[in-house]
């Protein structure tokens, strides 16, 4: 390996192993996107500083030559022992794990740039001022261990920055909601966005997401999770069953009012990418025919689900459903209108606070395009998000034998009914949702079972003792459309 003056020039062919060994030993992250792919071959895009120095952290990024959309970020740094030689050993560390990140944040915040060969990295946003302030102050350092998609971590104790994995040309949904609901409307059940770290070339590319950190009791779905598994041991104790299932009727109510709310501050966003707009028939077919692929894709599947003593065949399963789109009424969709929508919204998106629920990440689903991300939706699609994750929280934690999944279906049924009465009451008359409580039940329901669909074929292939929850779901919806 050849090395200069204690940099390494990644942009040089040489250095290539030190690419290599980069990502090698991201192969076993969560983050990591291409797990079951081999022979990738990636084109590195820049290195920031384009100089890297003996340990000091930089930011690379890699465009895979297959999916040229989608960028890798790594924030590494790199340690080679006895200064620099071709017999040198080099260690790479990932630098938001160790948390030598903020080497480079402090410089960025000093210097207000830093330049890679083929563009430059800044920090951008509204309230970056008061980020730099603070942190030239206190950067006080703590990772989240709960590694997603992304890497999060708080920093100065008091801001938190999601370092994105997977890089995408154009906005970042994540920052660019919050700061329009915090300019335009009144809804404050969401972190303050702070701003962002943006690489600029030719185009603009969102690398960290910076909001305020909200001391919080964990998410609603640990939450739902660990009260329903307190409520299935309690099975003989009618009274203390009651009590639980009374702060779950609570939470819901806080939960649909947050929801309700969020969604009357989407629906009155300014500007083309932001607005509202009735629904259109280009609409209803991307619907339909989203529905009957994810159908297809279910029925292309062979596999055998045991629910209350019946075994389903999800092949045929999947075929039935297809015919059943003539069951759906469309017509329920008319005189509403689509908006910007959270677009992942489930319980563990909300956060448990003091001050009542607040819903983080606007980043969409994390394995959809950037252009899906954005779409303009029905609002209802965000609400079934939260059916399903209510009736997962129910079935998850518990043996499901037939008595509990009776169980769990009864207590799931009430507590989606009791949301979708609640955020009825908050939505209805904006001039958004169907005019009647029946069409909105009606379209509800349609992404309730377009969800729970999908959820099936996830489960199929990746976790299948879960595949009886989703498809139970499913039966219940078919039973009811007949
Ligand atoms: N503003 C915040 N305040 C406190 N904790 C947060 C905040 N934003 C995110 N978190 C924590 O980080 C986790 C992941 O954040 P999220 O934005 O959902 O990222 P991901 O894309 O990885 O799902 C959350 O479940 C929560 O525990
Ligand atoms: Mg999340």
């Amino acid at each position: 390996m050849k090395i200069i003056d204690e940099t390494i020039n990644l942009m040089e062919k040489e250095n290539g192993d030190i690419v290599s060994m980069i990502f090698e030993s991201s192969k076993d992250k969560r983050w990591y996107p291409f797990k079951d792919q081999r022979d990738l071959e990636m084109t590195i895009m820049d290195s920031i500083p384009e100089k890297i120095r003996n340990e000091s952290p930089f930011i690379m990024l890699l465009r895979p030559n297959k999916n040229p959309e989608s960028l890798l970020s790594f924030a590494p740094l790199l340690k080679w022992e006895n200064g620099t030689s071709e017999t040198n050993k080099i260690e790479s560390r990932d630098s938001i794990e160790s948390g030598e990140i903020r080497l480079l944040i402090n410089r960025l915040l000093e210097k207000g740039l830093e330049h890679g060969r083929n563009g430059k990295i800044t920090f951008e946003g509204d309230s970056i001022n008061e980020f730099r302030e603070h942190l030239l102050q206190n950067m006080d350092y703590k990772a989240l261990n709960i590694q997603q998609s992304n890497s999060s971590f708080i920093l100065g104790g008091r801001f938190i920055c999601k370092f994105v994995r997977k890089v995408h040309v154009g906005e970042n949904p994540d920052v660019e909601i919050p700061q329009k609901l915090y300019a335009e409307t009144a809804f404050r059940n969401t972190p303050k966005p702070i701003g962002q770290l943006v690489y600029r070339e030719k185009q603009v590319y969102s690398l960290m997401s910076i909001h305020t950190f909200i001391e919080n009791n964990g998410d609603y779905w640990d939450y739902f999770t660990r009260m329903a598994e307190s409520l299935f041991l309690q099975s003989e104790h009618e009274e203390s069953r009651e009590n639980i299932f009374k702060s779950l009727t609570g939470s819901i109510e806080e939960i649909a009012k947050a929801v309700g709310e969020m969604h009357i501050g989407l629906s009155t966003l300014k500007g083309n990418d932001f607005s509202s707009e009735p629904v259109n028939d280009s609409y209803i077919s991307k619907l339909k025919s989203g529905f009957l692929q994810l159908c297809q894709n279910l029925s292309s599947t062979k596999t055998h689900i045991k629910i209350k003593g019946e075994i389903i065949n999800t092949n045929e399963l999947g075929r039935s459903l297809e015919s059943l789109i003539h069951k759906i009424n469309f017509r329920f969709f008319q005189g509403t209108r689509i908006t910007r929508v959270h677009g992942d919204l489930h319980l563990g998106q909300i956060l448990r606070t003091d001050n009542g629920p607040v819903i983080i990440d606007f980043e969409g689903e994390p394995m959809r395009t950037p252009r899906e991300r954005t779409m303009k939706q029905s609002p209802l699609k965000d609400v079934s998000g939260i059916v399903r994750s209510i009736d997962y929280a129910l079935n998850f934690n518990v043996e499901r034998d037939d008595y509990n999944l009776v169980m769990g279906q009864n207590y799931s049924l009430k507590l989606k009914t009791k949301f979708l009465e609640e955020y009825w009451k908050i939505t209805s008359g904006i001039g958004i949702l169907p005019d009647t409580f029946q069409a909105f039940l009606g379209i509800s329901e349609f992404f309730e079972l377009d969800k729970a669909i999908y959820e099936l074929n996830y489960e199929i292939s990746n976790r299948p003792e879960w595949a009886d929850i989703p498809a139970a779901a499913i039966l219940k919806i078919m039973q009811r459309l007949d």
